[in-house]
């Protein structure tokens, strides 16, 4: 198995490795494993693997989750199918760790490339730790004890109809996380909001607040600000897919965001998604 990085800040392209294969040996797995860990997300070309060798290679990682919104092939409940063809709208192209709205967000994920078009439809994932690492100082003491709230109706709700959309949010209510998230694993600390990120929910104390004034603007300019850090290119990597491809990656210490440029091209992508931990 060969590993090359793709830019300084994340991301590498592994080669000379089938993913059925590795599900099936536990020293490849963990050699897998240990160069996520590295580098964040993997990227691994013409994989020829069958649905069952998706969900296999993904549950070495963990359990798989199920989704309230994206359809599954019942055969394979673990596999989200993300199908995009019959009209412009998606829910994938925003800056966002997946289901951020959960007690527990996603641990990870391992996305397989079905159908893309010729040109268009990349994914960008963004190295979370780096963004942490390079806020100003005043800015890093100043989240590290802050928590957010993060939501589902956001943003699979949000093209609902408003019946649809508060029985999705009872189902599935906001779930409750710290700014500046500890990776379980290696200690980085990861700047931790997403576009399902709605509030900070214990910024408006006395030190932060002088006047009713300062409630609203202060913290939606900060969040604001927080939401912003995702964008920098020089924390990406950005992946031009061909079918057959797989990509993995940390959702812990990672954003992605999928680019909706190129309706009405159909693309169909699979997505195993696997439990996380609860943030700390
Ligand atoms: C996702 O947002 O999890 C899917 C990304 C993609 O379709 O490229």
């Amino acid at each position: 198995m060969k590993i090359s990085r793709i830019t300084p800040a994340i991301g590498a392209r592994v080669t000379d490795v089938h993913l059925g294969e590795a599900s099936r040996d536990p020293e490849l797995f963990a050699q897998i494993k240990s160069a996520l860990l590295k580098h964040k997300v993997l990227f691994f070309r013409g994989q020829e693997i069958t649905r069952a060798d998706h969900e296999a290679f993904a549950r070495c990682f963990g359990e798989l989750e199920d989704h309230p919104v994206l359809n599954s092939d019942p055969e394979h409940p673990g596999l989200a199918l993300i199908y995009r063809s019959e009209s412009r709208h998606s829910y994938e192209n925003a800056y966002h760790s997946d289901g951020l709205w959960r007690p527990n967000p996603s641990m990870g994920a391992v996305l397989r490339c079905i159908e893309c078009p010729e040109i268009g439809g990349d994914t960008i994932w963004v190295n979370m730790v780096q963004a942490y690492e390079e806020l100003p100082e005043d800015i890093q003491q100043k989240i590290l004890k802050l928590r957010a709230r993060s939501s589902i109706e956001q943003s699979f709700g949000a093209v609902m109809t408003d019946e649809a959309r508060r029985k999705l949010n009872q189902d599935n209510p906001p779930a409750e996380h710290p700014v500046v998230r500890t990776h379980p694993e290696t200690g980085e600390k990861i700047l931790y909001v997403g576009s399902f990120t709605t509030h900070f929910v214990n910024h408006n104390t006395p030190e932060n607040i002088r006047h009713g004034i300062d409630k609203t603007p202060g913290a939606s300019l900060l969040l604001n600000y927080l939401l912003s850090r995702a964008t920098i290119p020089e924390y990406q990597v950005r992946w031009s897919w061909q079918p057959g491809d797989i990509a993995v990656w940390d959702n812990r210490s990672t954003q992605h965001y999928a680019v909706n440029d190129y309706w009405p091209a159909p693309r169909k992508m699979e997505r195993a998604g696997i439990v996380g931990d609860v943030p700390y």
